[in-house]
C-alpha cells in the first residue's frame, strides 16, 4: 500500500483511495495488486512472472507494453551505489516506467508540471505507472532491495534523460514504513 507524501505542503495521504485519486490528478496510475497464486520470497522470475501472468497481460494490451521482466536489486548487486546513482536524479524517459513492486520497498519523486513534488512510498503489492515525458527520480528506502515487474514498450527507450535541475537535493527520500498511521 503506497504512501504519498506532498513535502511542501506537509501531508500525507495514507488512504489507499486517497492515494489512488491524487495520483491519477497528476498522472499516474497507482493499483494494489492481490496475486492469485503468492510467490515465495525466493521464487525465481520466472515463478514470479508465471504468478502474475494474467495481470501482466491486461497490462500489455493496454499499454501496448510488449515486454516483461523482474528487476532484483538488494545489498548484494554490484556496483549498487553507482546504480542507484543513475535514478536519484531527476529525468525522465521516452516511455512509460511501469513498476509492480513483489518485494522491498522504494521512492519515487514526481515533479508535476502543474503541482508540487510527491513522494510516493511503494512496497509489496503496489503498481504504478509513470507516464513517458514525467520528470521522476527513485530512491531506495533503508533496507536497499527492491523486486519488481517491469513492463517496457521498447527495452531501448528506457534510458534516463536528465534535466540536470538540482531539484533532487531538495527533497530528502524519507521512508515512513508499513507501520505508518494517520
Ligand atoms: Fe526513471
Amino acid at each position: 500500500m503506497a504512501l504519498v507524501r506532498i513535502p511542501d505542503e506537509n501531508r500525507t495521504l495514507a488512504d489507499r483511495d486517497a492515494v489512488a485519486v491524487y495520483l491519477a490528478q497528476v498522472g499516474i496510475q497507482y493499483e494494489v495488486w492481490t496475486p492469485e497464486h503468492p510467490t515465495a520470497s525466493d521464487a525465481s522470475s520466472e515463478e514470479i512472472l508465471e504468478a502474475y501472468s494474467s495481470e501482466i497481460e491486461r497490462l500489455k494490451k493496454s499499454g501496448g507494453y510488449v515486454t516483461a521482466d523482474v528487476i532484483n536489486v538488494n545489498a548484494q548487486t554490484p556496483n549498487l551505489d553507482a546504480m542507484l546513482a543513475k535514478f536519484s536524479r531527476e529525468h525522465w524517459h521516452d516511455e512509460d516506467e511501469v513498476r509492480f513492486i513483489i518485494h522491498g520497498s522504494g521512492v519515487f519523486h514526481i515533479h508535476p508540471q502543474n503541482s508540487p513534488v510527491i513522494a510516493i512510498e511503494v512496497g509489496a503489492g503496489d503498481l504504478i505507472r509513470v507516464p513517458r515525458g514525467t520528470l521522476h527520480w527513485f530512491d531506495l528506502c533503508s533496507d536497499r532491495q527492491i523486486r519488481a515487474i517491469r513492463l517496457f514498450q521498447d527495452p531501448s527507450g528506457w534510458t534516463p534523460r536528465y534535466t540536470e535541475s538540482g531539484i533532487d537535493q531538495r527533497y530528502q527520500p524519507v521512508c515512513l514504513g508499513t507501520s505508518y498511521v494517520r
